[in-house]
């Protein structure tokens, strides 16, 4: 992959294995071998420097391994992650923001602790009018700051999430299901503070859902995932206008229809497999309604002409030959 301009992270066949084999004495008493967990399974990505790059897929498809070893929570079991900006200035959002914040210190505290961290020079004074300014900037008041996290509603928490973030002086936030915990209307507030400061700031965000109407709003580049691998990416308003993995199309079905509320949605059918012991060949093919033979021998690989648009998909693939 070559380095591009803009790019402030390029994710390169990246891995994480985990080791999910019983405890050794049970192996040994039942003979059972060691198992391994591909949680993330050759994935490449590269995001713009201020874009917004989204994850998407069900639970368990490798979103949040994703987060943890662009962040360095985890390390790669193989590929790179090239990160082409200031490391010190990379923070992240957690979906909970009542387990992320530490319920025994006050907001002011927990806002102030990684500009401390930052700048451990910067006088007393100085840090208590920035935390002042960073409650206000996300539309809290400055008396906030002396409460503590539980004395504030789940959407309030997530805003001194994104607060305590801001101190860090960040170019790059990763955001884990920033949103999911929270009520709809809630949702719709956090999310518009997260874009105007993005639009502000000139933040670089990568940014995790399983829900494609949130991304839709937040996301200039949409990367679909299932079990481990990417298996379409497309800027998102070409994702809407015309998806082209069979998986991206059921996940599209599932989204509540705001013009046509009424209409039959086909659930998603079946069940997703185990990443201990992923179908052969694409592994979708147990749940496609286009699987063919070949689906079930052969593992499509995304075709790379263009990094912001692919599919691993043979039916995408010969379409794409039959078209004029
Ligand atoms: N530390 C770990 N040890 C073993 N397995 C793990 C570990 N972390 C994640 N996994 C497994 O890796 C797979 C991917 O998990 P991950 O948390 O990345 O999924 P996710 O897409 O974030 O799901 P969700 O939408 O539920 O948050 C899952 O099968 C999960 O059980
Ligand atoms: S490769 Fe085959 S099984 Fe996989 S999504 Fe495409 S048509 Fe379906
Ligand atoms: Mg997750």
């Amino acid at each position: 992959m070559n380095i591009r301009p803009n790019a402030i992270l390029e994710v390169d066949a990246l891995e994480r294995r985990f080791d999910v084999s019983a405890p050794w004495l049970n192996r040994m008493i039942e003979r059972k071998p060691r198992r391994t967990l591909h949680a993330v399974d050759g994935v490449d990505f590269v995001i713009q420097r201020g874009q917004t790059l989204a994850l998407v897929g069900e639970s368990g498809c490798g979103k949040s391994t994703i987060a943890k070893l662009v962040t360095g929570l985890h390390a790669p079991s193989g590929g790179s992650i090239r990160f082409h900006g200031d490391c010190d200035r990379l923070q992240m959002i957690f979906q909970d923001p009542f387990a992320s914040l530490n319920p025994r210190w006050r907001v002011g505290r927990i806002i102030a602790e990684p500009l401390r961290t930052l700048r451990p020079d910067t006088p007393d004074a100085a840090v208590n009018a920035r935390v002042d300014e960073l409650l206000q900037i996300v539309g809290l008041s400055a008396a906030d700051g002396s409460k503590f996290p539980h004395e504030f509603s789940g959407g309030q928490r997530q805003r001194i999430s994104i607060a305590r973030a801001l101190a860090g002086e960040p170019e790059f936030l990763v955001c884990d299901e920033p949103t999911s915990a929270l009520d709809v209307s809630v949702q719709a507030q956090v999310l518009n503070l997260m874009k105007r400061l993005q639009n502000e700031m000139g933040l670089t965000y990568l940014f995790i859902s399983h829900d494609l109407s949130v991304v839709r709003h937040m996301a200039d580049v949409i990367a679909v995932m299932y079990l481990g691998r990417i298996v379409e990416i497309q800027p998102t308003a070409d994702l809407f206008a015309r998806p082209l993995h069979p998986y991206t199309r059921l996940l599209l079905d599932t989204i509540p229809d705001l013009e046509a509320p009424k209409r039959d949605r086909t659930a998603m059918g079946g069940e997703v497999p185990s990443p201990v012991s992923p179908p052969s060949g694409c592994s979708f093919h147990p749940r496609c309604p286009l699987a063919f033979d070949r689906c079930r021998t052969e593992r499509p690989t995304r075709r790379a002409e263009v990094l912001d648009r692919r599919v691993a998909c043979f039916a995408a693939e010969r379409d794409a030959a039959d078209a004029p």
